[in-house]
């Protein structure tokens, strides 16, 4: 299996109709790199370093569709403001021969920005929101039918502004517990009309969107959704669910589906596996009151898993049965071996996150190393430094990303 696998990894391939040198995109990290929601340099640097490192496509994470789309103020929101310096980093990461996609989302009701302009934040059902708890942001409303419309409309807008500046794929945010997650979820939609109760009703938002989305770009810019396979909380969403979610995408003319899982809210372990976020995010919080929510919540929401290579192979594998359309395989691809074996079960792509974080050169070095093994130590400490100043870098190798 092995070498001729892996081979097939390292060969040119279309996502739709985009030309990618290989199957290795960049997975969505936030970057944190985003002061005030500016594009800085090292933001640049980042991208077209993973460039350099061989990568087929970069993906610049959280391009929120709306200002109050952000789960805080340093994020990045799709505007002509910004519009230079996006398309700077663009020229930059195409001078490396990699091409960039932009990972398009709505926090909905789960945000903690200081600049938040609207009333209260809007998702399918009221709820509390812990996150803004101590940003003066502690309830969240539901949205009317003309506020989901006009939400699909801004989600549109934001992928028409992305095509204009130059990206050539957007993933839009199924996953992870965000706004499109929090419809898809029966644990955060209890709607009664036709936005909630059935799983098709749940999807109708998030169908429109790629409806939408599709509509205002067209088909040269490649379509990706990340998805979650579960909440991974009892209640939640589950892989059958997500056999059907990725059906519905597929009708719906995804060009790739992205099969991750868990919640950024419930569970967020389930996504990244290793050593637990906890007591990097109690550094990083500044509030009292949550670190004391944090610790009090602490076991049940940062649950254990130990980490493994390929750890979603099993439940993606389902998803790969199901649709004829694209799949990117996701989550814990540190070596070429484990590279062989998700293109041995007929993935389309691969995404890679802290592998790469931890060796820019990944792409380069599995292509030519059959006994390539990356050392990223999955502890995780990445993932604590999204709202640190400066975002985030690799404990390990601090320097990997350093303006050249
Ligand atoms: C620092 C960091 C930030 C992340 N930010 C995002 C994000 O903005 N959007 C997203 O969908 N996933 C995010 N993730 C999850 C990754 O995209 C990916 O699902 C996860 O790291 C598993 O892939 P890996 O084993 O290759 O790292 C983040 C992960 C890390 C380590």
């Amino acid at each position: 299996m092995t070498t001729d696998s892996a081979q097939r990894c390292f060969e040119p391939a279309l996502l739709g109709r985009l030309s990618l040198r290989n199957r290795l995109i960049k997975a969505a990290t936030f970057e944190g790199k985003s002061p005030n929601g500016t594009v800085t340099p090292e933001l640049i640097r980042l991208h077209e370093r993973l460039g350099e490192g061989g990568i087929a496509l970069t993906t610049l994470a959280y391009c929120a569709a709306e200002a109050d789309g952000r789960i805080n103020e340093h994020m990045l929101y799709m505007h002509e403001g910004i519009r230079p310096q996006l398309e700077q980093l663009i020229a930059r990461v195409h001078g490396t021969g990699a091409k960039v996609s932009g990972q398009l989302g709505h926090c909905g009701n789960f945000t903690k920005n200081r600049e938040f302009h609207g009333k209260r934040p809007l998702g399918p059902s009221r709820t509390i929101n812990a996150l803004g708890l101590t940003y003066g942001l502690p309830i969240a409303g539901a949205l009317t039918i003309a506020q989901i419309r006009d939400r699909v409309n801004v989600m549109a807008r934001a992928a028409g502004f992305m095509k204009s500046v130059g990206f050539d794929a957007i993933e839009i945010h199924f996953g992870h517990g965000y706004g499109i997650s929090q419809f898809i979820s029966p644990l955060t939609n209890r709607r009664k009309d036709e936005y909630g109760g059935t799983l098709s009703n749940r999807m109708r938002f998030g169908l429109q969107v790629l409806e939408a989305v599709r509509k205002e770009v067209g088909d040269d810019v490649a379509l990706l959704a990340k998805i979650s396979m579960t909440d991974g909380v009892r209640g939640g969403t589950t892989v059958d669910d997500a056999v059907e979610i990725a059906a519905m995408l597929e009708a719906g003319g995804i060009d790739a589906i992205v099969c991750s899982g868990g919640t950024s809210s419930m569970n967020p372990m389930l996504l990244f596996r290793g050593d637990s976020l906890l007591p990097g995010l109690l550094e990083q919080e500044k509030s009292a009151i949550m670190r004391f929510g944090m610790r009090l919540v602490g076991e049940r929401m940062f649950r254990k898993y130990p980490y493994e290579e390929n750890y979603f192979m099993e439940q993606a594998a389902r998803i790969r049965a199901r649709v004829q359309c694209g799949v990117c395989y996701i989550g814990g691809v540190c070596t070429t071996e484990s590279i062989a074996a998700v293109m041995a079960e007929g993935f389309d792509f691969i995404q890679l996150g802290r592998g790469l974080l931890f060796d820019p050169d990944m792409p380069r070095r599995a292509a030519a190393e059959a006994d390539y093994v990356n050392r990223c130590s999955h502890c995780n400490r990445c993932a604590t430094l999204i709202d640190a100043p400066g975002g985030i870098y690799c404990v390990e190798r601090p320097n990997n990303f350093l303006p050249s």
